[in-house]
């Protein structure tokens, strides 16, 4: 809609979060609160978005990016009229448009809910249009008091008597406002009420009482238009984030054993038939390819996985990239930039840091493997340590194609492998070993025959 300009009202600090943080800058799946609310107006395809910001205006700037947002600063919170007031910049640059106006904490509403209340702003040509909803427990809303003539007034809650208390239509704060009646009724509106704050809902009693065209736009999707006044309704909603994401990939073809107990963030991409089994968190810029297998309890974040990888029960997967093929875990822990080639496994207590890990290659068990690049088909044995780090620097172990490391191993880098060379079980390698070697390292066995009898006689 190219005749629409959007208002976010975020200035206020949110107190009941109890946090040094502001309230629209807590994340849910990952994403700002804020950013869900630029997210869903943007599918209105507004001209402009202005975001008012008053507490930690700086941080709020440098989390948010998007290329129609423009910053208005109110100073100090003297209610959602004189936030409003402090956009008057902003509101007389675009004149000829319509300004939809709406709180910073809505981030469940949807660009499909919004859509319905411009669309009879346009259609009716009012001078201001308002979204209402009929609420079981509209408890902390302001009411809906139908007058005379046409008029309209919303009573807060806290200013609300016995009667009006039981008014179950709620004003849920989501207003568009042609923005001559805007400019025109905001000098009108005073702050003579129990808060002493100027109230942007007075708007609607004035232009109304004027005989102004004001419409009221019932919502039926009453679960969206719920404010997040503290954490637990924020993690209630991300609750409900996810729970639509989820329902969204899975009519994309992905299958998810469990999704109350699932977690994934805003960015993340699954394939279809990729099964997602109970448990499991997948967070930050993370996409999953088609035909996985993601078991219990595994965790990922900001990690790349190819197609047809199996990811075994409590596996800890970090910025890493995963080809196809591949199997990880149970218990394995990949962290940052490791790279899994094609067709290789990983196993059982096997941590990787800095790692490429070539295709065909495998490490089943108590494995650390970190600064190293190996080839392909290497068979790295139980219990293979590379010892990367001298206590100052940090070394790199390179093992060549089709080598085969020993159980027990200690690789103390920097460390060059040949190709196809072997290493006996327990050595210390400390030296280069030529391709297709054998190198061996430990003192010869020794043995004193019925040591133990003799023992036991004393
Ligand atoms: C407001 C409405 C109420 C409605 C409810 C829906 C008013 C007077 N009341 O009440 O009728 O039912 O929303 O949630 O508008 N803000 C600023 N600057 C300020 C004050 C507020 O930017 O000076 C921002 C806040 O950050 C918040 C939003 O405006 O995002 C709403 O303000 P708040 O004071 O919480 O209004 P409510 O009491 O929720
Ligand atoms: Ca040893």
């Amino acid at each position: 809609m190219d005749s629409l300009c959007v208002l976010v009202l975020a200035a206020g600090k949110g107190t009941r979060f109890k946090s040094n943080l502001i309230k629209v800058l807590h994340p849910l799946m990952g994403i700002p609160m804020l950013e869900w609310v630029l997210e869903s107006v943007s599918g209105l395809n507004p001209e402009k978005i202005g975001v008012v910001v008053g507490y930690q205006k700086q941080e709020v700037k440098k989390e948010i990016d998007h290329p129609k947002v423009e910053f208005i600063y109110q100073k100090n919170q003297l209610g959602t009229a004189h936030a409003v007031k402090s956009a008057e910049g902003f509101i007389k640059k675009h004149l000829d448009k319509d300004i939809l106006i709406m709180n910073g904490d809505l981030p469940l509403l949807r660009t499909e809910t919004l859509k319905p209340l411009v669309e009879k702003h346009k259609k009716e040509k009012n001078e201001l249009t308002f979204m209402s909803a009929e609420m079981k427990d509209p408890t902390g809303f302001g009411r809906l008091v139908y007058g005379e003539k046409r008029k309209i007034t919303i009573v807060e809650e806290r200013e609300a008597n016995q009667e009006e208390k039981r008014i179950k239509e709620a004003n849920v704060g989501i207003y568009v406002f042609n923005a001559n009646a805007l400019l025109k009724v905001l000098p009108k509106i005073s702050n003579k009420n129990k808060k002493g704050e100027y109230y942007i809902t007075d708007a609607i009693e004035i232009l109304s009482g004027e005989g102004g065209q004001v419409g009221v736009h019932r919502t039926e999707n009453t679960q969206e238009i719920v404010g997040v006044n503290d954490r637990f309704e924020m993690a209630l909603a991300a609750k409900k984030l996810c729970l639509r994401k989820i329902k969204n990939l899975s009519a994309e073809g992905v299958t998810f054993c469990d999704p109350e107990s699932t977690w994934i963030d805003a960015q993340v991409k699954i394939g279809p038939d990729t099964v997602i089994y109970p448990s499991v968190v997948i967070e930050g810029e993370t996409a999953i390819g088609k035909e996985c297998e993601i078991h219990p309890s595994v965790h990922i974040i900001n990690s790349q996985i190819r197609d047809g990888v199996k990811i075994l029960d409590s596996t800890l997967i970090e910025d890493s990239l995963i080809e196809d093929q591949v199997k990880v875990g149970p218990l394995a822990h990949l962290r940052p930039e490791t790279i899994l080639k094609k067709g290789s496994k990983i196993g059982n207590f096997v941590e990787m840091k800095k790692t490429v890990f070539g295709e065909g290659s495998k490490a089943g068990h108590l494995t650390y493997l970190g600064d190293s690049i190996v080839g392909k088909k290497v068979n790295i044995g139980a219990g293979t340590i590379t010892c990367n780090y001298d206590g100052k620097k940090k070394h790199q172990t390179v093992i060549g194609d089709g080598a085969f490391i020993g159980s027990g191993v200690e690789l103390v880098a920097p460390v060059t492998i040949g190709k196809n060379a072997y290493i006996g079980a327990g050595s210390t390698i400390t030296k280069d070993v030529s391709p297709d070697s054998l190198a061996v390292e430990r003192s010869s066995q020794k043995q004193r025959k019925g040591w133990v009898k003799n023992r036991r006689k004393k």
